[in-house]
C-alpha cells in the first residue's frame, strides 16, 4: 500500500473561503454568535485547526427560530405559488452545479473524501436532489373522498384532504457526506413549504455556509432557511427541544436518535430519524466472482467506511469463502491512502481524530477477541487521520466488531453454507438499514430481499442512491424515509375538510 501521505495544498479560491471568520445565517444576514464565540475546524489530512466558525448555542437557535416562524407566518414564502416555490428550489440546484469545483474542493478538504469522489458524486447527487423536489411542488395533492356519515342520513358532503407544511422545521446533519445531507434535508421541507433551521455537523460545516450564500442568491425570502453551525450538545439539543419547533429531522448516531426523541417530547415535534447500521452483504457462490469482490469492496470501503449503509458484515457461501475473501483482501491492499486532494489515492483520512481512535478501539477489541486482519488493521502515519482498509476473519457473531457500527473502512467476513440460517444470521442486528445480493439466481435474490428486514436492498450492486429513490431504516436505523415521494409525507400535515352542501 503507498503510504507517503502527500499534502497537496487545496486551490487558492478555496483557502480563500476557508479562512474567513465564518459567521451564521439567520433571517437573511450573516451574523456573529450571541456569545461572540467561535469554534475551530480541522483539516483530516494533517490534524491542523483549518477554519474558524461563530459557535451556534440556545440564544442563537432562538433566534433562528423566531426568523424561521415569522418567515412561516408572515413572510412571502407562504404566498409563492407552487411554482415559484419549484422554480427557486430548481434554481438552487443550478447554482450548485454552476459552483461544482468549489463545492466538490471544500468538501474534500473539510471533510478529506477524495476530491475525484465529492466532484462525481456529493456535489452532482446534491444538484439532483434538488432538481427532483423541485419538480414535486406543483405535484402535492390531497384527495376528494366519499364519506357517508350513517348518523346524518340524507345529509351531503364535500369532504377533501389538503396537504400543507408542518411549519418550521430544524434539522441536524452529520460530517459524511455534509452537503447532500444538507441537500436531503432542506430540498424536501422547501418543496413542501416549510421553514428551516439547519445545523450542519461540527466538523463539517463548510459548505453548507456556501450553500447558504447560495440560497440568499437563487432568492429564497430571508428567514426561511437559517444556517447555524455549534455543537450537537448545545446547539443541536437546544434545536431538538426547542418549543416552537414543529418537527426535527435528525441523521447521525443511534444513540443521539434516542435523545433527539426525548427532547423532541417537549412539545411532541414530529420526528425523523436517519441513524446507524450494520448491513450485510452476501456472496453467493454462483455470482461472477470478479464482479462481486469488486463490489463487496466498494460496499465497505466507499467514503471510507463511513456510511450508514456500508456492507460492513460480509456473508460469503463456504465454498467460495477463502477466494472472495481474498479477493476483497487483495483490493483493499490496493487501495491508494492519501489526503483527498491527492489526484492520485483511492482514499483520505477519516473525519476527526474522535474517529480515528473509536475505529482503531475497534479493531483493538476485534483482535482481543480472536479477529484476525487478512487486509490492514492499523492506523497509517502519525499525522492526519488515516486507517488501513481492513479486512477482518475468524470472528463470531457476538464481537463487538461484528454486532456494532464501526463507521470505518472495516469489513467483517462470515461464512455461510445454508439459506434459511443467512437469513437469521443477516438479521442478527439491531439495525436494519441496508443490505446487499450478489446472485445470478433472481429467484433467490427476491426471496432474500423480501426477507431481509432492511429499508433498502441492492441486487448484485451497492451503494446505488438516486433523488427517486426512498431511503432509511428498519428497526433501530430509523424512523421515516428520506428522498422520493415518501419523504413529501414527513414535511407535510394533512387537514381534512368536511364541508356541508
Ligand atoms: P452524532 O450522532 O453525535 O452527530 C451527528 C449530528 O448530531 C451532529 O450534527 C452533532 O452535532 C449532532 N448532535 C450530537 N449530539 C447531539 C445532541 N445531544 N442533540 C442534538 N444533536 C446532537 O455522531 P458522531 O458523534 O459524529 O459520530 C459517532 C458515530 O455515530 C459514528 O461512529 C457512527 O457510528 C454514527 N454516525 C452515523 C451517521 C449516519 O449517517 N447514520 C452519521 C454520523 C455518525
Ligand atoms: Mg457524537
Amino acid at each position: 500500500m503507498a503510504t507517503a501521505l502527500k499534502i497537496v495544498p487545496p486551490e487558492a479560491r478555496v483557502t480563500s473561503f476557508v479562512s474567513r471568520k465564518h459567521k451564521m445565517l439567520i433571517n437573511g444576514k450573516w451574523v456573529d454568535s450571541a456569545s461572540g464565540k467561535t469554534f475551530p475546524t480541522y483539516n483530516p489530512a494533517t490534524g491542523e485547526v483549518m477554519a474558524q466558525i461563530a459557535e451556534g448555542d440556545r440564544e442563537d437557535i432562538n433566534r433562528a427560530v423566531t426568523a424561521a416562524r415569522n418567515a412561516f407566518e408572515n413572510g412571502p414564502w407562504r404566498k409563492l405559488t407552487a411554482s415559484d416555490r419549484g422554480r427557486l428550489i430548481w434554481k438552487l440546484g443550478d447554482l450548485l452545479e454552476e459552483n461544482l469545483e468549489e463545492f466538490a474542493e471544500l468538501e474534500s478538504l473539510d471533510n478529506g473524501k477524495p476530491l475525484t469522489v465529492a466532484r462525481a458524486a456529493d456535489v452532482p447527487l446534491a444538484a439532483d436532489l434538488f432538481r427532483y423536489m423541485a419538480g414535486w411542488t406543483t405535484k402535492i395533492e390531497g384527495n376528494t373522498i366519499p364519506i357517508s356519515v350513517p348518523y346524518t342520513p340524507g345529509a351531503r358532503y364535500l369532504a377533501y384532504t389538503l396537504r400543507e407544511p408542518v411549519g418550521v422545521v430544524g434539522q441536524i446533519i452529520p460530517w459524511n457526506f455534509p452537503l447532500l445531507m444538507a441537500a436531503w434535508k432542506l430540498g424536501p421541507a422547501l418543496a413542501t413549504g416549510n421553514t428551516v433551521v439547519l445545523k450542519p455537523a461540527e466538523q463539517t460545516p463548510l459548505t453548507a455556509l456556501r450553500l447558504g450564500e447560495l440560497i440568499q442568491q437563487a432568492g429564497f425570502p430571508d428567514g426561511v432557511v437559517n444556517i447555524v453551525p455549534g455543537y450537537g450538545e448545545t446547539a443541536g439539543a437546544a434545536l431538538a427541544a426547542h418549543p416552537d419547533v414543529d418537527k426535527i429531522a435528525f441523521t447521525g448516531s443511534t444513540e443521539v436518535g434516542k435523545l433527539i426523541l426525548q427532547a423532541a417530547a417537549g412539545n411532541l415535534k414530529k420526528v425523523s430519524l436517519e441513524l446507524g447500521g450494520k448491513s450485510p452483504n452476501i456472496v453467493f457462490a454462483d455470482v461472477d466472482l470478479d464482479t462481486a469482490i469488486a463490489g463487496s469492496a466498494s460496499a465497505i470501503f466507499f467514503n471510507h467506511g463511513q456510511c450508514c449503509c456500508a456492507g460492513s458484515r460480509l456473508f460469503v457461501e463456504k465454498k467460495v469463502f477463502d477466494k472472495v475473501v481474498d479477493g476483497v483482501a487483495e483490493r483493499a491492499s490496493q487501495i491508494k491512502v492519501g489526503a483527498g486532494f491527492d489526484p492520485n489515492i483511492d482514499m483520505g483520512p477519516l473525519v476527526s481524530k474522535e474517529q480515528l481512535d473509536r475505529v482503531c478501539g475497534y479493531l483493538e477489541s476485534g483482535f482481543s477477541e480472536g479477529a484476525k486482519a487478512v487486509a490492514g488493521g492499523h492506523r497509517v502515519g502519525d499525522r492526519g487521520y488515516f486507517v488501513e482498509p481492513t479486512v477482518l476473519v475468524n470472528t463470531n457473531p457476538d464481537m463487538k466488531v461484528v454486532q456494532e457500527e464501526i463507521f470505518g473502512p472495516v469489513v467483517t467476513a462470515i461464512p455461510f453454507e445454508d439459506a434459511s440460517e443467512l437469513v437469521r444470521q443477516a438479521n442478527d442486528s439491531e439495525y436494519g438499514l441496508a443490505a446487499g445480493i450478489w446472485t445470478r439466481d433472481i429467484q433467490k435474490a427476491n426471496r432474500l430481499a423480501a426477507d431481509l428486514r432492511a429499508g433498502t436492498v441492492w441486487i448484485n450492486c451497492y451503494n446505488i442512491f438516486d433523488a427517486a429513490l426512498p431511503f432509511g431504516g428498519y428497526k433501530q436505523s430509523g424512523w421515516g424515509r428520506e428522498m422520493g415521494h415518501e419523504v413529501l409525507e414527513q414535511y407535510t400535515e394533512v387537514k381534512a375538510v368536511c364541508s356541508a352542501m
